[in-house]
This record gives structure tokens, sequence and C-alpha cells, in this order.
């Protein structure tokens, strides 16, 4: 076994943060992904091979190549609507693509696993702040992919002994403060980004989804989580599972306070300076009112402590990125 951590999905969003997190502090790290971004081509180390989770020889080449010691795994599609009218790709992508990995992990004898959840996995919350051990009952198809790889983590950790730590994503936001990512998805569904693409006059106007919600100020309340805490629980959980501290854990990683759509879009029109003109649009389906993180088994078993987390932060560093970069 090799000291490579291989990171699957990490020329994504919250994959390309942990990486540079990881590579920050010294890891040797291979990037397993179905391509790469432009903007990742230059840093150091930035190692990548293609693979795709649909195709386990590519999967089985890279694993006999490296010889992974743990595998943090953040490929999945995560868009909720397209979720619920293309349910074909969503099981396939992040059912059977997982369970290949897994498979190719297990004949490799690769034991650790970081696996990226979400917070869709609780549904309707029945009180906030959510804990990790609520009830889980998603409301749409993106929320039970996740729910059913969890499970079956659970049972491959009984079963195989695969070391696994679980950790379920309120809403990811912000960009490196180094300016080397941030957020991009295609199609762009995410509220921070295109409230600057508004801002930058890249769109003509932001729709609130619903200003009918049962919140103070009719918007869908959130908690938003700088993506470089999120990179951080991630080494902090990967050293856990190296160091035999953990050997399966579902853990919440938010702030514990959550911002409405108003209160994001206030905050944008104060940090971009721009009016960002905007109208009241139909609620989106499957948005809960309210997702608010408890995150203290994260401060407890991680000593984790979200640093980036408060809303200047994240929307100062959002919009310097997207300046340059969207
Ligand atoms: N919103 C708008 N207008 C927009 C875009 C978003 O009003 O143009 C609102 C949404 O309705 C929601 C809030 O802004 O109330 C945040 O929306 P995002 O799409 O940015 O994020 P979500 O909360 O829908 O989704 C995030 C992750 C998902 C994950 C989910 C878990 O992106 O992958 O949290 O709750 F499933």
């Amino acid at each position: 076994m090799s000291d490579t951590i291989f990171i699957v999905g990490g020329n994504g969003y919250i994959g390309s943060h942990t990486n540079l997190l990881l590579l920050d502090k010294g890891y040797k790290t291979v990037v397993l992904d179905k391509q790469q971004p432009e903007f990742l081509k230059t840093i150091p180390n930035w190692n990548w091979e293609k693979a795709d989770l649909q195709n386990v020889a590519s999967l089985e080449a890279a694993f006999l190549k490296h010889n992974p010691l743990a595998v943090i795994h953040l490929a999945a599609n995560i868009e909720v609507a397209e979720s619920q009218t293309n349910p074909q790709k969503y099981y396939f992508n992040n059912v059977v693509g997982t369970l290949n990995l897994l498979k190719v992990m297990h004949d490799f004898g690769t034991k650790n696993l970081v696996f990226s959840s979400t917070a869709a996995v609780y549904g309707m919350p029945k009180t906030v702040p959510i804990q990790e051990n609520d009830e889980t009952h998603p409301i749409n198809v993106y929320g039970r992919t996740k729910l059913v790889i969890e499970n079956t983590l659970e049972d491959y950790h009984h079963a195989y002994g695969l070391n696994a730590i679980i950790f379920r994503y309120f809403n990811a936001c912000g960009a490196d403060s180094q300016g080397r990512s941030g957020e991009q998805h295609d199609p762009e569904s995410h509220l921070i980004p295109i409230l600057l693409d508004v801002a930058s006059g890249k769109r003509p106007e932001f729709g609130i989804f619903g200003d009918d919600y049962n919140t103070p100020d009719g918007t869908c309340i959130r908690d938003y989580v700088h993506v470089q805490d999120l990179a951080h629980a991630h080494v902090l959980g990967l050293e856990k599972l190296l160091q035999k501290e953990l050997n399966f854990e579902k853990i919440n990683l938010g702030t514990s306070s959550g911002f409405s759509v108003k209160q994001i879009l206030d905050k944008a029109r104060e940090i971009t300076g721009a009016e960002i003109p905007t109208t009241i649009s139909p609620r989106r389906s499957g948005d809960p009112d309210s997702l608010i993180a408890s995150n203290q088994k994260a401060k407890e078993v991680l000593n984790w402590t979200p640093q980036n987390s408060d809303l200047d932060t994240i929307i100062q560093s959002a919009w310097k990125w997207a300046s340059k970069n969207r």
C-alpha cells in the first residue's frame, strides 16, 4: 500500500479545495476525474488520472498504478431538480458508480473512505438544528441516492471492515482564499454564483424561489459553510481514519446558524455594490423551509470549527473568484 490519497471527483468544487489543502499540507494525492478544468492545470503537484465511475477498468487501472491508502469520494450529480426528472442518471452515477468504486477498493484492499453525503438525506426536518441521529426521510431522488450509499457503507463496514467517514454537507459556498479555485457548476443552479452573475451583468435578474415559506422573512433558510472549512474537515476526517481513531461515523458539516435567501441577497448587494435586480419566482420543488446543522459532533469527534464561514468572507472570496473566472 502506498501513501497516496485518491480524490475521486477531485476536479470538482469541493474536491478541488480538499485537494488544495492536502497538497498544502504535503500529502501525495491523485485526482480521479472525468475531466480537468483549465484553471486547475497550472497548480503544482496536481496529479490527475482520467477515470470514470461507470468504467470499472479505468478505476482498476488507477488502483493498480497507485495502490492508494485511502479514498475521498466526492464525485456525484448534485442537482436536486434534475434528480427529480432524470432519476436514472442519479441512480447510475451516484449509486452504481459508487458501488463500482467500492468493489475496486475491496478488490485492492483499500480500507479507508471519506464519503460526501448531504443534508438532503434528512428531508423535511422536524426540528433544527439537525442532529446526525435525527430521522432520514429524503424528499428528493438526489437525497435518496446518497442515503442508499450511506446504508451500503454501513453494511460494508460490518462485513468487510471498510472504515468510512460520511460527511453530510449543508450549503457549500465561497472560494479559495488564494483564488486558485472557486464555485463552478454546469449548468449553474446555486444561489451565490447566480447572485454574483447578476451582479456582474452576466444574467439580467435574480429570482427568489418563493417568499411564502415559514421563516421570518418568508424566504428559505440554509446553513452556508465555506468550502475551505469543508476541505479542512476532510483532512481531519482522513487523519482520524489513518490514525485508527475513528472507523465509522456520520457527521454534519455546517455552522449551526442559518441565513435566508433575502439575507444572502442583501449581503451580495453590499459586497458587490451592484443593484442585483430581483423578482419573486414560484417555489422550487423539493425545497425545505429551513435546514441548519448541529455541528456539535464535528466539534467533538474532529475538533472542527468553521473558520471562514462568516457571510462576508464567503461572499468576498466568491466574488473575487467569480470576477476573474466566471
Ligand atoms: N435559490 C433562489 N434562487 C435561485 C437559486 C437558489 O431563491 O436562483 C434559493 C433556493 O430555493 C434555496 C437557496 O436559494 O432556498 C439555496 O439554494 P441552492 O440551490 O444554492 O442550494 P440548495 O439548498 O438547494 O442545495 C444544497 C446543495 C445540494 C444539497 C442541498 C441539501 O447544493 O446539493 O443543499 O439541502 F442537496
